[in-house]
């Protein structure tokens, strides 16, 4: 399936913003702790902004704040996301790899969308948004993990083990700031020691437990 043909199944089949399988209330991973300790608030981009929970956060905190996604229902949601915070913030509709942009940002968040692109466009995503960040700049990732070989289903975004991922932006950030993972369990039925993938949705497409990586690196 196409990259973004995912997201339109996701989006379309979703009647509010609260049944997408990604949503969740609090900012991800470190962006608090990176929020905490910088000096004063910067220029970040949220790639892949969902609907906007991260990019209101950075907002609220003072951040100026470029929300992208491609899909048209993402953008529209941060957008209303955005008003009923009253926060302000840039929302742009586009595919990352295609965007054109001159600015220089001191964060990018990416919480789940380099996981789901095609491995042919990796490296020119890498490129990209070694370009897009500041020396000095942070990148806070979000990306499925691989945790044993029973989570190779077929079904999902891409799993990366911690060395593949660090051996990746090796080159491109200097050093990986912090690291830290949370595991899931997709399945009530077997925690996981007998997969019964046929009885549980979630468990027949992507296991019956995930471990999501969160990757702190600094430019
Ligand atoms: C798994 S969702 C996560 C959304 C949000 N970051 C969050 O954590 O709630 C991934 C988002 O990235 C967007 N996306 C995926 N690939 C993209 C691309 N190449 N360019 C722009 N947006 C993309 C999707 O439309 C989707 O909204």
């Amino acid at each position: 399936m196409d990259e973004k043909e995912v997201f339109v199944e996701y989006y379309g089949s979703a009647k509010k913003r609260e049944e997408l399988a990604w949503h969740h209330k609090d900012p991800v991973g470190f962006l608090p702790k990176i929020v905490e300790q910088a000096e004063k608030p910067g220029k970040a981009l949220d790639m892949g902004c969902g609907t906007g929970v991260d990019s209101v956060f950075l907002a609220s905190k003072g951040w100026e704040v470029t929300s992208l996604d491609f899909m048209t229902e993402a953008i529209q949601m941060t957008k209303e996301r955005a008003e009923e915070n009253n926060v302000s913030l840039n929302a742009v509709q586009a595919d990352i790899i295609d965007w054109q942009c001159d600015e220089k940002f001191d964060l990018l968040v990416d919480a789940g969308l380099m996981h789901n692109m095609r491995r042919e466009r990796i490296l020119t995503y890498r490129d990209k948004i070694s370009h897009l960040l500041k020396p000095g700049g942070h990148f806070m990732l979000a990306h499925w993990e691989s945790m044993n070989d029973d989570d190779r289903l077929n079904a999902g975004p891409r799993r990366s083990t911690r060395s593949q991922i660090e051996k990746h932006f090796s080159g491109t950030f200097d050093s990986l700031t912090e690291f830290d993972r949370k595991q899931v369990q997709t399945c009530q039925l077997c925690s996981g020691y007998v997969c019964e993938r046929n009885k549980e949705p979630a468990c027949s497409e992507v296991g019956p437990q995930l471990s999501i990586g969160f990757y702190w690196f600094t430019k």
